[in-house]
């Protein structure tokens, strides 16, 4: 199976959000990348559930909402609410996520309720891949951050790569449906080597919406000559 995008929106023209998640998701991406921000785990500020439910109907791509936000367990109820298929939480940000994966799990997917919530732990560059040791299994996915978290636009961390293969051992190893996701600093010069080293999802932000041919843009992060 191919390589699968998800579109970060946090480089979209937020003034006119919806259309550009309309935009975006009729240019064959996977998924869409909500990058969620409190100012406190991270030094930036950005969407909250209001948004993401305001933008829900402009798109029926799986939307992943990534939780860069101060005690996590707070808030999923009003993310799913809004309409979250996937929520992503980081390890840094909560002592017990094994508990906090088990409540993300036992909650009915608002958009199609047959589904249940499905649910990644990210990791920030710093943290060691064996913090995922004990509950990977658990996992639909694990987001692997490349940059450290808090701003589109910055430069991939080439050290990751080595957590990337890391991941993917663990995950190959235990015999896992796990997915890699890959998140920060993506684009087209480092996406063959983020693929090699394990990656199933390259999520990219600024690599689309700031490339001079969106479509394009897309096209050939799904179809790398590997
Ligand atoms: C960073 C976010 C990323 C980021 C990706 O804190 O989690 O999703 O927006 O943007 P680019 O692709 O521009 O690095
Ligand atoms: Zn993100």
């Amino acid at each position: 199976m191919g390589i699968k995008v998800a579109t970060s929106i946090l480089s979209a023209d937020f003034a006119k959000l919806g259309e550009e998640v309309r935009k975006i998701s009729d240019l064959g991406v996977d998924f869409i990348h909500i990058d969620v921000m409190d100012g406190n785990f991270v030094p930036n500020i950005t969407i909250g559930p209001g948004v993401i439910s305001a933008i829900r109907k402009y798109s029926n791509l799986p939307f992943d909402v990534h939780l860069m936000v101060k005690s996590p367990s707070d808030h999923i109820e009003s993310f799913i609410n809004a309409g979250a298929d996937i929520i992503t939480i980081h390890a840094e940000a909560e002592i017990h996520i094994e508990r906090l994966i088990r409540k993300i799990k036992s909650y009915k997917n608002v958009n199609d309720t047959k589904k249940t919530v499905l649910v990644g732990v990210s990791i920030v560059p710093s943290t060691p891949p064996n913090v995922l040791e004990y509950v990977i299994h658990d996992l639909d996915t694990v987001l692997i951050m490349t940059v450290n978290p808090g701003f589109g636009g910055q430069e991939f961390i080439h050290s990751q790569l080595s957590k990337i293969l890391a991941v993917k051992k663990m995950i190959q190893e235990r015999g896992l449906k796990t997915q890699i996701s890959v998140d920060g600093g993506v684009s087209i010069l480092n996406a063959a080597d983020i693929i090699k080293a394990g990656a199933d999802i390259l999520v990219a932000g600024s690599a689309i919406f700031r490339a001079e041919n969106i479509k394009k843009a897309v096209n050939d992060l799904k179809n790398l000559p590997l």
